[in-house]
């Protein structure tokens, strides 16, 4: 019986080492931001409808022309391994068993090949980070294509690794894998990415208007609103706050998607009705998996999607195209 995130959290606590379970938690700094992701979420009211038929809800989705069963995607998280023996492979076979898209991170402990062969069919995105080493991260864009990842999702927001509470015993988001990140990464990466792969690109890691507008000019084909789930720059604003603005400046010209302390069905609702067409989960997933492995992370997605229709019905609304600001109250 799912009993919500906040369960799979508390379960993760009790079968994870402290220090693995405090590095998934923290954020940077004083975690102004992990704790703003959250309660911003909290602080927006929907409106419900009354007296619709509800019988049938739809929540299955189209994210860059893939059609999934929900608008819940796993997130890229470094070093499953921590919290399952199989790592990224029992991920997989989560995400698959759910049908959920699954953006795999280049601190992924096991190998793209044995990620997407457990994945089995499911589709996958790839996490990017530039390394100084441009040979490097070309070298793993083109395993990712091979492997049939369909989409290149680009970090944007490390150019640097932040400071953060928990540094665990030494683990850094970008895995077992050194990546030497370079500081210097401009727009001209998307332009580089797409055609290096032949793949849409993705940037993830973006707060403003501004910056959504160049990154789509400079070729992205979709934008994670995201503040790396408050382990960046702290004081960072709450990826709830950031989002309208960024989809009002992008329109129709790319997918937005948003991350950052969704923690409940009503908190997709709400994400849904500012305009991202599908969350990221990031640590939820990783709670999923250290407390059940891959029917643990099967869990959590099922989870979210129950919860979703859920809010759904009690908001009057059937599909996701039914969603939209108006569902919101100003407070
Ligand atoms: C343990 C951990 C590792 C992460 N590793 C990466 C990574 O390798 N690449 C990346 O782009 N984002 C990484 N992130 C950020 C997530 O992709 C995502 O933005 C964030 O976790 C979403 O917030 P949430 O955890 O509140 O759902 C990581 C986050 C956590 C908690």
């Amino acid at each position: 019986v799912w009993e919500g995130a906040a369960a799979a959290e508390t379960a993760a606590r009790a079968s994870l080492r402290p220090e693995v379970f405090d590095w998934i938690a923290c954020g940077s700094g004083d975690e102004l931001t992990v704790a703003a992701n959250t309660s911003a979420w909290h602080d927006l009211r929907l409106r419900p409808h009354v007296l619709r038929d509800v019988t049938n809800v739809d929540i299955s989705c189209s994210l860059l022309g893939t059609v999934l069963p929900m608008p819940i995607a796993i997130a890229p998280t470094s070093r499953h391994d921590l919290c399952d023996p199989e790592g990224e492979i029992a991920t997989a076979r989560g995400a698959a068993a759910a049908g959920a898209l699954f953006a795999v991170a280049t601190g992924s402990e096991r190998t793209l090949q044995e990620i997407s062969t457990a994945a089995a069919g499911a589709p996958r995105w790839f996490q990017v980070y530039m390394a100084r080493d441009r040979g490097w991260t070309r070298e793993r864009v083109q395993e990712a294509v091979e492997v049939g990842c369909s989409a290149v999702v680009l970090t944007a927001d490390v150019p640097v690794v932040s400071r953060r509470r928990s540094t665990g015993a030494g683990f850094v988001d970008a895995g077992r894998v050194r990546i030497e990140l370079d500081p210097s990464v401009g727009l001209d990466a998307i332009a580089w990415l797409g055609s290096i792969s032949g793949l849409p690109v993705v940037v993830k890691g973006l707060l403003r208007a501004d910056d959504a507008e160049r990154c789509v000019a400079a070729g992205a084909a979709g934008l994670i609103v995201s503040n790396h789930g408050g382990r960046q720059l702290d004081g960072a604003v709450a990826t709830a706050r950031a989002l309208p603005a960024v989809v009002a400046a992008v329109g129709q010209a790319a997918e937005v998607y948003v991350d950052g302390g969704v923690r409940r069905g009503t908190d997709v609702l709400k994400a849904l009705a500012l305009g991202a067409k599908s969350i990221f989960l990031g640590r939820p997933v990783l709670w999923g998996l250290a407390a059940g492995g891959a029917p643990g992370v099967e869990a959590v997605l099922r989870g979210f999607a129950e919860e979703l229709e859920l809010a759904m019905r009690l908001a009057g609304c059937t599909s996701l195209r039914e969603l939209d600001s108006d569902l919101l109250a100003v407070v």
